[in-house]
């Protein structure tokens, strides 16, 4: 089967690609534009550690044809410092130490822009929904859910650019 031609534009910049059509969007991420942040774990949409954003909303990549993204606009966690300064999620997990491994983290953080986007103070309930598809095989989540409540915090304060 020919190659598909698509555009993304991932954290700003734009891409015109030639995939095949059988594609998977973390393959493109990881091995084409060499945006390894994103991470690949089980393959089957379970585990969130290819979480990345699509127009704003968390998608796996793992599951996701890259040729169905065509016209998107995608972030991963490369995209998400801006001239030198951590995004304030990003600062949250490591003021709090939300993480070991660091493996699921790129995921987590994903995940805690979405929620605060839509949602700039989540209750604890709502973030351990938000994590649902987010696993964590080391921290035991209560660091990762202290990072987030931070980062609501920093959210809702006025110099939330640090
Ligand atoms: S690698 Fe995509 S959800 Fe696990
Ligand atoms: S920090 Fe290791 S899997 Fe989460």
């Amino acid at each position: 089967m020919s190659d598909v031609r698509i555009h993304l534009n991932v954290n700003g910049e734009d891409y015109h690609l030639a995939v095949p059509p059988q594609r998977m969007l973390v393959d493109v991420l990881r091995d084409d534009l060499q945006l390894t942040g994103t991470k690949r774990s089980c393959d089957i949409g379970v585990c969130g550690a290819c979480t990345v954003l699509l127009d704003g909303r968390t998608v796996s990549s793992c599951l996701l044809l890259a040729a169905r993204a065509d016209g998107a606009r995608l972030t991963t966690i490369e995209g998400l410092a801006t001239e030198g300064h951590l995004h304030p999620v990003q600062a949250a997990f490591l003021d709090c130490w939300g993480f070991q491994c660091g493996f699921c983290t790129p995921g987590m953080v994903l995940t805690t822009v979405e929620l605060l986007d839509r949602d700039p103070e989540p209750s604890r309930e709502s973030i351990v929904d938000a994590l649902m598809g987010n696993l964590c095989r080391c921290t035991g989540y209560r660091k990762i859910i202290e990072a987030i409540e931070k980062a609501a915090d920093s959210y809702r304060s006025p110099r939330r650019t640090p």
